[in-house]
């Protein structure tokens, strides 16, 4: 893993720090369903998940309640949900390392995210980036789920205790939100809760549009040649690559003022391995036109394995649905602990 913003003892360093058996720090991460999965998506998140599943102890789901705050066509919605499944397998995460599910399978999702709406203030809502966002660009249905959105998302990640949760540089405020929701609780019935860390890596977490660089790289963007998709043609990225805003000062180096540069040195840097110095080196008096050639290639070889395998997965649904749903009855197992612990402090029969 590369730099985080978080510095974290590792487990086995905490192993070797005392006797006592360590219990794995927990991880639990979801992506919405919600359509083709850019390389915002992977560099920011999915890439994240799969370097994590060695040294921790992780819990995936495609969030497919979160994906209906946005009216979504129903037989679309099912086959976009089997398709991330099929796509995260691709990318590397493991269902025999993790536990992974679907968000709708396991009900306490939902009846967690109930009593925690009642944690969250309209005002703390209010303030939400991203409600505000979605509710402008779907100014026709601004439903009460799209505002209570975060209440969702805390309960994922709190339903599983989890203590760290990797994300893109976008949901932090999420996460901060869930953080106060948790300390809330534990403020008023004792300690509950596990008060998660938000786990952000320094390269790409946030991967900007091609077009307009002071833009979040986004599928809902109009423009299809702001964003890669990680099922994009090798020649389709090659040319969106291609056509990627830069400036007129015709020197690949990272400095403010520079944000097409900079955005495409992030991607190139978090797919090579590469610091911004040794990729200043390597760019040293060539054109945009070489150095737009280069990421582009690096992107391809990144993405191409996983388009292949994504391919083979997709030929049998039944599979992918088996594996779902054993990662949703795991899912469930862990789970309950904390839903009966909560129903029991509020005072809710069961
Ligand atoms: P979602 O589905 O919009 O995005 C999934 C993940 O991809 C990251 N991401 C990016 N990272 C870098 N650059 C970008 N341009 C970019 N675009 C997206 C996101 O930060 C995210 O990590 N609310 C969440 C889903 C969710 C969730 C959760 C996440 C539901 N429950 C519990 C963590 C824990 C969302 O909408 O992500």
């Amino acid at each position: 893993m590369d730099q985080m913003e978080h510095t974290e003892t590792t487990a086995t360093e905490a192993a070797a720090a005392s006797s006592a058996p360590v219990r794995k720090k927990r991880i639990f991460s979801a992506i919405q369903p919600s359509g083709q999965m850019t390389l915002g998506n992977y560099l920011g998140a999915i890439r994240n998940w799969v370097a994590m599943q060695d040294e921790f102890d992780c819990v995936y789901a495609t969030a497919n309640l979160h994906a209906i705050t946005v009216r979504q066509d129903p037989k679309q919605l099912k086959e976009n949900t089997t398709n991330l499944f099929a796509l995260l397998i691709a990318a590397g995460v493991d269902p025999e390392k993790s536990i992974f599910f679907h968000q709708s399978m396991v009900p306490a999702h939902a009846e967690l995210s109930w009593v925690l709406s009642t944690f969250t203030q309209f005002g703390e809502l209010s303030r939400m980036t991203q409600f505000k966002d979605k509710s402008q660009r779907h100014a026709d249905n601004i439903n009460a789920g799209l505002f209570t959105y975060p209440s969702l998302m805390a309960a994922d990640i709190l339903l599983y205790q989890a203590d760290l949760v990797p994300v893109g540089a976008d949901q932090k405020q999420h996460l901060e939100l869930t953080r106060t929701i948790a300390e809330r609780f534990n403020g008023v019935y004792g300690k509950t809760f596990v008060v998660p860390e938000p786990y952000i890596t320094k390269t790409a977490a946030r991967v900007m549009s091609l077009l307009d660089p002071s833009k979040k790289m986004s599928k809902s963007d109009p423009n299809t040649k702001s964003f890669i998709l990680m099922v994009d043609e090798p020649a389709t990225i090659m040319k969106k690559f291609r056509s990627a805003v830069t400036d007129s000062e015709a020197c690949v180096r990272y400095a403010e003022g520079k944000d097409g540069i900079n955005n495409l040195m992030e991607i190139y840097a978090a797919c090579t391995g590469l610091t911004f110095a040794q990729i200043e080196d390597e760019f040293r008096g060539k054109g945009y036109g070489d150095f737009k050639t280069a990421v582009g290639e690096a992107v391809v070889a990144q993405l191409e394995p996983i388009q292949q395998r994504y391919k083979e997965l997709l030929k049998d649904k039944k599979y992918l649905d088996e594996l779902a749903r054993k990662g949703a009855e795991s899912a469930a197992r862990l789970s309950a602990r904390t839903i009966e612990k909560v129903y029991k402090k509020v005072g809710l029969v069961r």
